[in-house]
């Protein structure tokens, strides 16, 4: 399973970086708006400026909702270095400028995904990587690694190639249950990837261990 960091915020994707365990970033309006970004150029900087802490995968997300506006912003943002991906919503349009960009071999992330018939068009689009809201599902009560489980079937049965990155990770035991249920990556706040560490017997354990060491002399 891939992980990657779920932010905007430079200090936590080279934190995150540094842990060696991270493959890629995702960002949304909502969390570059969140570090302060305003403005084409600062936005467009600042991708660059995630790429050139992360080697992997990078999420940049489109503002626009009408097929042209998608496709523009879409080749200016992969323009900007090999690593981006074009975030895309999943809205009519927003499919059929994923199908352009799959054709012009431009990677694809169809966001804002909800329902297994949703990852299915992202799917037959072409798109690299679908993002279902697992957080948002749970929180209006309903079962968002259900749909992660959902999607890995209807994928398996069709032998599509599109990767299912699980978004709206909430906690280290979403991040769990997605491996669990085959996700290809997980997309996570710093403070779940952090929770994956925590087990109370391995405090006590390391905690005897220093202090039986003491007597090794
Ligand atoms: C990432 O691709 C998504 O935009 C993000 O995980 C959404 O998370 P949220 O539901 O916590 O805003």
């Amino acid at each position: 399973m891939k992980f990657f960091i779920d932010t905007a915020n430079l200090e936590q994707i080279k934190e995150a970086e540094a842990l060696g365990v991270l493959d890629g970033v995702t960002t949304n309006p909502s969390l570059m708006a969140k570090e302060g970004i305003k403005g084409e150029k600062a936005v467009l900087q600042h991708y660059v400026d995630i790429c050139n802490i992360v080697d992997g995968p990078v999420s940049a997300e489109v503002l626009g909702t009408d097929f042209d506006t998608i496709v523009k912003e879409g080749e200016a943002l992969a323009k900007l270095h090999k690593n981006i991906v074009v975030k895309v919503p999943m809205i009519k349009e927003g499919i059929k400028a994923i199908k352009y960009f799959t054709d012009k071999g431009i990677k694809t992330n169809c966001t804002l995904v909800f329902s297994a018939g949703q990852a299915l068009l992202a799917a037959k689009a072409g798109a690299t990587m679908v993002s279902p809201f697992i957080g948002r599902v749970d929180d209006s009560n309903w079962d968002g690694v259900q749909l992660i489980e959902q999607i890995v079937q209807v994928y398996d049965n069709y032998g599509f190639a599109t990767e299912i990155l699980a978004a709206s990770i909430r906690n280290p035991l979403h991040i769990v249950r997605c491996a669990e249920a085959g996700a290809d990556i997980a997309t996570c706040p710093l403070s779940s990837i952090e929770g994956l560490f925590k087990h109370p017997l391995t405090d006590i354990g390391l905690a005897k261990f220093l202090e039986d060491a003491k007597k090794m002399g």
